[in-house]
């Protein structure tokens, strides 16, 4: 565990004197994460680099009083109403590859949505607060309306699952929301809501702040094929749980400079997916294994732009890299794969406490909003006080 200590501006004059006696006081730990993905498919290295690697490290670094981790069926059936088998079978996918990737447990919850009814009685009480123009203009809401050609036949849920996603992070009080940079419009969007609850009712919910992959090639990984959007059906992704072989044979067939025709030829590295790929995988200690002619991406990056540098060195170098980062998630895997019971229990037990902890910030809401009224003595008793007279 990392101490954080009161710097002095913040301490009253009595913890100052305990601190010039050399005392050490902890602050209160009160950072939460909480994030999640839809269950409607694999999870890929594009969810890997985008968040997954980053929440095992923040899960590991003590600096955290809790961690959540959710599987969104809910919000994935909003726009898959005709599918729900294809939801339910992905829960598990999900399941594996959080593990796999390194998700403890033993440190994070693991829950799934749906079984926290508390987030449905919430996101029913946010409505009041959100304006239809409002999520109209909400541009991830936007974009995917037009991917999915909803236009006139936008379901209401589909429409409304900002509003929801407020409630998955409000619930447990997230301070901070490891996600892709697609995600940016919804956490905006939770804190006008915590922002007007609070203002309306009382200080109860907590403003969380997005926390994006620090490099940029890692916000939006773009598919094998080189466009932004990396979907199953585009057949563009790399799994997390691909054979060696199907990760290699994607690699060796990625897109990358279509004027590069020659070795000899200059390269450009703009929308070159390779390049993409090494910017968001390679590091430092991958040149000293797989490559030693070279001493980082800068110098390799100098060569394919002047010339005498072909795609499928560059592709072998990323190759091994891809591979040495996934073979352990793909080894944990299979181990994994013979305990479906017991990842069941865990996102079982996961959703357990889940929903203690949501049903805590429900009942403040309801309070809040004074729709406490069996808790409320005070309100019985002036109610009676008032028919006596
Ligand atoms: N919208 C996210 C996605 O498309 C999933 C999600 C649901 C989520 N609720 C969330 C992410 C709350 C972060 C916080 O993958």
């Amino acid at each position: 565990m990392k101490n954080k200590f009161f710097t002095r501006k913040f301490v009253p004059a009595a913890q100052i004197r305990r601190l010039r006696k050399g005392m050490v006081i902890k602050m209160e730990n009160d950072k939460i994460i909480l994030t999640g993905d839809r269950p409607t498919g694999r999870l890929h290295v594009g969810h890997y680099v985008g968040s997954l690697r980053r929440r095992v490290e923040l899960q590991n670094s003590g600096e955290y009083k809790k961690t959540y981790i959710m599987i969104a069926d809910a919000q994935a059936l909003t726009d898959n109403i005709e599918n729900p088998e294809k939801v339910r079978q992905n829960i598990i996918e999900v399941a594996l590859d959080y593990i796999s990737c390194g998700l403890d447990p033993e440190k994070s919850t693991l829950f799934i949505q749906s079984q926290i009814s508390e987030l449905c009685e919430l996101t029913f009480y946010y409505m009041d607060l959100v304006t239809v123009a409002r999520l109209q203009r909400n541009p991830t809401v936007k974009s995917e309306i037009q991917m999915r050609n909803f236009e006139a036949s936008i379901p209401v849920g589909f429409f409304t699952y900002p509003i929801s996603q407020a409630a998955d992070i409000t619930a447990f009080k997230a301070t901070t929301v490891p996600v892709g940079d697609d995600q940016l419009p919804m956490i905006e969007q939770t804190r006008e809501i915590v922002h007007k609850f609070n203002t309306v009712y009382a200080p109860v919910l907590v403003e969380p702040a997005a926390l994006l992959p620090e490099q940029e090639a890692c916000k939006r990984l773009p598919g094998t094929d080189g466009k932004a959007k990396m979907s199953k059906s585009l057949g563009n992704c790399i799994y997390l749980a691909d054979t060696a072989d199907e990760v290699r044979t994607k690699i060796m067939s990625m897109y990358t400079d279509p004027l590069h025709l020659q070795v000899s030829d200059p390269g450009h590295l703009e929308g070159n997916t390779v390049f993409t790929y090494l910017d968001a995988f390679c590091r430092q200690e991958h040149f000293e294994r797989y490559l030693p002619d070279y001493a980082n991406l800068d110098e390799l990056k100098a060569h394919y732009t002047r010339g005498g540098l072909g795609d499928v060195k560059v592709k072998k170098f990323l190759n091994n890299i891809m591979q040495e980062t996934l073979e352990p998630i793909r080894t944990r895997r299979k181990e994994l794969e013979k305990e479906i019971p017991a990842i069941y229990e865990i996102l079982k037990k996961g959703s357990e406490a889940a929903q203690e902890a949501a049903a805590q910030t429900l009942s403040q809401v309801k309070s809040a909003m004074k729709i406490n009224y069996f808790e409320d003595a005070e309100l019985i008793r002036a109610q009676s006080e008032r028919y006596e007279g």
